[in-house]
């Protein structure tokens, strides 16, 4: 990541620069728990959405506005560069991703095709970036995104969400070059897919590796890291700040450092506090209110968010962020009355 010296909070965070509040925003905080977002879902499916660029702005906006929060994130999904690469996709209610050729075979990865041109193959999320940012002007930066290739290789081999991972971790062990042919070509995507969402105006990009906490450090080390390490370290993200997410993966946070990030997103079942300590301080970390909590009574909230701006400490470097994403059963004056308490407790922080 080059210099600069970015006034919004958000960035300035990422770059470990201090500023006067700490700066939140949430995972998928544009989503069901908001009446905005149901009223255009009842038109809508969820692709239609991300394929309209005008309704994925629009989408996007709702939270900055209903929430006040120090970052907007591109209304998109992580499996849509999957399309171009060749996979069959739909959302089905109440169940999540369904891949309609799931990968079985090293044939089937051979087929897959890595050269997807997201300019043109994904020339809607490019535009709804470019909306977004016309809208937003300086009152938030705007995040883009990814998968992170395990993450993504998970839903091709499994054909949806999965409990144990067990087909992706038997290509992992059985077949090998398979499996590295596959996150090879995943890599390559990924990152061409992150620097056209900042060619077209992303002013950060979040890699998610939502299910990399199923590794064993060891697994995670050998099968995963160098192609996420390919993705974080691509030069064409050197201008902008990259957060690199994964749950469950608090036992390894150094190898995710490892992996390349400026901003590491930690979750809930590590104290932030010890978990900067595993990272070093020369890092941002995102995190880490335990989504479930956003249901708790306004006195338990606030204790909460307390206990963790208390772990940071005021050092800068910090987003606060849930663990993962917020469920749509949240109460939406809740996520509020979250991001107020941040603004409010960090202004009130020594640093
Ligand atoms: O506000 C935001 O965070 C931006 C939008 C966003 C979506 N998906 C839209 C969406 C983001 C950042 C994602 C990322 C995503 N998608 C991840 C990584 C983040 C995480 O939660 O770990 C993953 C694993 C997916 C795959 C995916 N998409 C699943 C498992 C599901 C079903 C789960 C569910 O909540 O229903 C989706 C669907 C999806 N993507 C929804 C939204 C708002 C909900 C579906 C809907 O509106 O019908």
């Amino acid at each position: 990541m080059s210099g600069g010296n970015p006034t919004q909070p958000f960035l300035r965070a990422c770059r470990c620069l201090p500023s006067e509040v700490t700066p939140v925003w949430f995972m998928r905080q544009a989503g069901r728990y908001m009446p905005e977002y149901r009223a255009i879902r009842a038109r809508h499916t969820l692709l239609e959405i991300c394929r309209q660029p005008e309704l994925a702005a629009e989408v996007t906006l709702q939270p900055v506005r209903a929430l006040g929060v120090d970052a907007a994130i591109l209304f998109a999904d992580i499996l849509l560069p999957l399309i171009p690469m060749g996979i069959r996709l739909h959302f089905a209610e109440g169940e999540g991703p369904v891949i309609e050729n799931p990968l079985r075979t090293a044939e089937d990865i051979s087929a897959l095709r890595d050269d997807i041109a997201p300019h043109d193959s994904l020339a809607d999320v490019m535009e709804a970036v470019r909306i977004v940012r016309g809208e937003l002007g300086a009152r938030a930066p705007l995040i883009g995104f990814a998968g992170a290739p395990f993450t993504l290789a998970s839903y091709m081999i499994e054909g949806g969400s999965s409990r144990n991972y067990l087909k992706t971790k038997c290509l992992m062990y059985h077949e090998p070059d398979a499996w590295h042919a596959l996150m090879g070509k995943l890599a390559r995507v990924v990152a061409d897919y992150l620097a056209a969402q900042v060619a077209a105006g992303a002013q950060a990009v979040q890699l998610f590796d939502s299910w990399a906490g199923a590794l064993s450090p060891a697994d995670y080390a050998a099968c995963v890291l160098p192609h996420s390490q390919r993705v974080l370290h691509d030069a064409r993200l050197a201008d902008v700040p990259v957060i690199h997410f994964a749950t469950g993966a608090s036992s390894y946070l150094p190898l995710l450092k490892e992996a390349g990030g400026s901003a590491i997103g930690v979750d809930w079942r590590a104290p932030l506090g010890w978990a900067w300590r595993q990272l070093g301080e020369d890092i941002a970390v995102q995190g880490n209110l335990d989504p479930v909590a956003l249901t708790a009574p306004r006195a338990v909230l606030e204790q909460q968010v307390h206990r963790i701006l208390r772990e940071a400490a005021g050092r800068p470097g910090h987003i606060f962020n849930l663990g993962h994403g917020i469920l749509p059963e949240t109460p939406v004056d809740n996520v509020k009355a979250v991001a107020d308490m941040v603004h409010e407790f960090s202004m009130r922080l020594t640093r």
